[in-house]
């Protein structure tokens, strides 16, 4: 059996089994025309072709003359089918039936048949009327609709919740350093030691900072950093966690020192800044989060929504995900105040590699600009580098239209060089709330996703375009990047869903941040964390 929907939806063609010559051509094309229709039509056709000989054989309950009974109709259709004479014999109860709205039929009800097969089974055994046969194939197709909404659903949002939750291999590495941290005192010092606490606002150091909550991630980028500079000793890595990242992070570090490079390990809760006062991040997320759980009702709404494409929903939930609003995202507006007594600093993504020695972006003339970053609108690769303001702002709206040009090339966080003492002369912090209130004002409607988008705008004039050799972006969503060309690279970023650590990554690019993981490692290994 063989169905064929015309593209317009106008035709349904049912071709029977091989060797059958004859075929039904359905005009379906009415005013009331819908795809749900189309596919009842199809079903019931499908249904009564294949068992043409049961409805035939099912003893008719009310006789011949009133005919509303299955059987009378297989009868009737029976002989029509090859005479191309079907919709005036189909009784008008069972298009009532199937074109009342779902609300007003029992389609939850658990007896309703679950498969094509157990649908026939019951048919044959019940010998429903006209309307029961409705009424149950409706609920079965109900059903079957649902589910395969809810798969497809799923199945786009898989891909963001892939990559977005947490491994349970990585989740294992926590719980263990945890433990060490509370049981082993050499996963608990002081980092760094008092000795070297002088170096943290030393400006004769270079300074990085990278904000992780990934255990794993973190420590590939602090070995990829430390194993490729000139002078690791004069390395100042700050790594920034939260609060319950804190206790394993530190435990990583003093079981794995990446001396003579000096690391610091902070929760945000020891940031003086943060715990005194009002903290504009903390208040502006609160609101964002509050913002998007109601956003277009939250989402519940957003699923509850039957007639919107599964590809949309995921997209709308996806912009409720609190991943685009998290902490570590938010932190780098505040790197002045921070980092109080620091010049420069080079802030790094925890889903970076760092593959050549990063002393050199020292020697970089920023020109009095604040974000030495590399732009994403030129380049070689037209997929991955065809940014600008465009793609993440809302033109459509007069604010931003009224402030920024929409082909203004865009710039990529994950290793940015910044010029803090530059920084603290120009009002970017509060340019960047004051537009993420205007964001929350128009209802998320100047943009939806990510700390991009503020940031634009906020360093807007205030950016100084580097190399693009300094930061290769893209391995994390598209695989046409090929191994040497990564390997080119001074900074490889695996912005996107296709993390290293995931299942999802690009099998070929992953060597170039498994290279820098220990496999051999006790808490590696006894988290099954493994090279492929
Ligand atoms: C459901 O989605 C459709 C299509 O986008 C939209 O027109 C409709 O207003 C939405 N319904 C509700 C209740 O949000
Ligand atoms: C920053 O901008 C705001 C208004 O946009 C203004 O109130 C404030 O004085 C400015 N601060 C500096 C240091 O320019
Ligand atoms: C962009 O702005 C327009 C105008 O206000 C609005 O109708 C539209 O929904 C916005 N687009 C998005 C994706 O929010
Ligand atoms: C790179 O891959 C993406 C999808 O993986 C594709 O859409 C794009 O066209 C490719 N770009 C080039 C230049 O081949
Ligand atoms: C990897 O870990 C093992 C076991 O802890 C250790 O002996 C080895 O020196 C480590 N290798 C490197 C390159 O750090």
């Amino acid at each position: 059996m063989q169905l064929h929907i015309s593209p317009s939806l106008r035709h349904v063609t049912v071709l029977p089994a091989k060797g059958f010559k004859e075929f039904i051509k359905v005009k379906v094309g009415s005013k009331r025309l819908s795809y749900r229709m189309v596919f009842y039509c199809l079903l019931f056709l499908t249904f009564l072709l294949r068992f043409v000989f049961v409805l035939t054989a099912i003893d008719t309950i009310d006789g011949e003359r009133k005919c509303s009974t299955l059987g009378c109709l297989g009868k009737k259709i029976g002989p029509r089918i090859l005479g191309k004479r079907l919709e005036s014999t189909v009784p008008e109860v069972i298009y009532q039936v199937l074109e009342e709205p779902s609300e007003q039929t029992e389609i939850q009800r658990p007896e309703s048949p679950q498969t094509l097969d157990e649908f026939i089974a019951e048919m044959k055994d019940g010998r429903p009327d006209a309307k029961t046969f409705a009424v149950k194939l409706k609920a079965m197709v109900t059903q079957l609709e649902e589910r395969t909404r809810t798969a497809k659903i799923q199945e786009y949002l898989y891909r963001h919740v892939a990559s977005s939750s947490i491994p349970k291999q990585l989740h294992c590495l926590a719980l263990k350093l945890a433990h060490e941290h509370s049981t082993n005192s050499n996963a608990r010092l002081q980092l760094p030691s008092p000795e070297l606490v002088p170096a943290l606002v030393d400006n004769s150091y270079y300074h990085f900072v990278l904000a992780s909550d990934n255990i794993l991630a973190a420590s590939v980028v602090a070995s990829s950093l430390v194993q490729n500079f000139i002078r690791p000793e004069k390395i100042v890595l700050h790594i920034i966690t939260d609060r319950k990242t804190y206790a394993p992070m530190q435990a990583w570090f003093s079981l794995h020192p990446l001396t003579p490079a000096i690391i610091e390990v902070k929760g945000l809760h020891h940031f003086d800044w943060f715990t005194k006062g009002k903290v504009p991040v903390l208040e502006a997320m609160e609101k964002d989060q509050k913002a998007r759980s109601q956003f277009r009702g939250g989402s519940s709404a957003i699923v509850a929504n039957k007639t919107e494409k599964p590809k949309i929903i995921a997209a709308k939930l996806q912009a409720l995900s609190p991943k685009y609003n998290s902490l570590m995202n938010h932190i780098r507006i505040h790197l002045p105040e921070l980092f109080p007594n620091v010049d420069k600093v080079v802030f790094l993504d925890d889903d970076i590699v760092v593959q050549t020695d990063v002393s050199r972006l020292w020697d970089i003339e920023m020109n009095g600009k604040v974000n030495g970053a590399v732009e994403t609108c030129r380049g070689e690769d037209k997929y991955v580098m065809s940014k600008r303001f465009k793609s993440y702002l809302n033109f459509s709206q007069p604010l931003i239209a009224k402030h920024f040009d929409p082909s203004e090339c865009a710039w990529a966080y994950g290793m940015n060089i910044f010029d803090l003492k530059a920084w603290r002369n120009t009002n970017i912090s509060h340019t960047y709330y004051y537009w993420l209130q205007q964001n929350l004002k128009s209802d998320l409607s100047l943009w939806q996703l990510g700390t991009l988008p503020p940031g634009l705008i906020a360093f807007h004039g205030h950016v100084h375009a580097i190399d693009p050799f300094w930061h290769m972006l893209g391995l994390g969503y598209q695989d046409n990047t090929t191994v040497s060309e990564a390997q080119s690279a001074g900074v490889i970023h695996f912005n996107g869903r296709a993390k290293p650590w995931l299942d999802i990554a690009f099998p070929q690019l992953r060597p170039l941040w498994t290279k820098y993981v220990n496999f051999s490692d006790k808490l590696i290994k006894s988290c099954h964390i493994r090279a492929s």
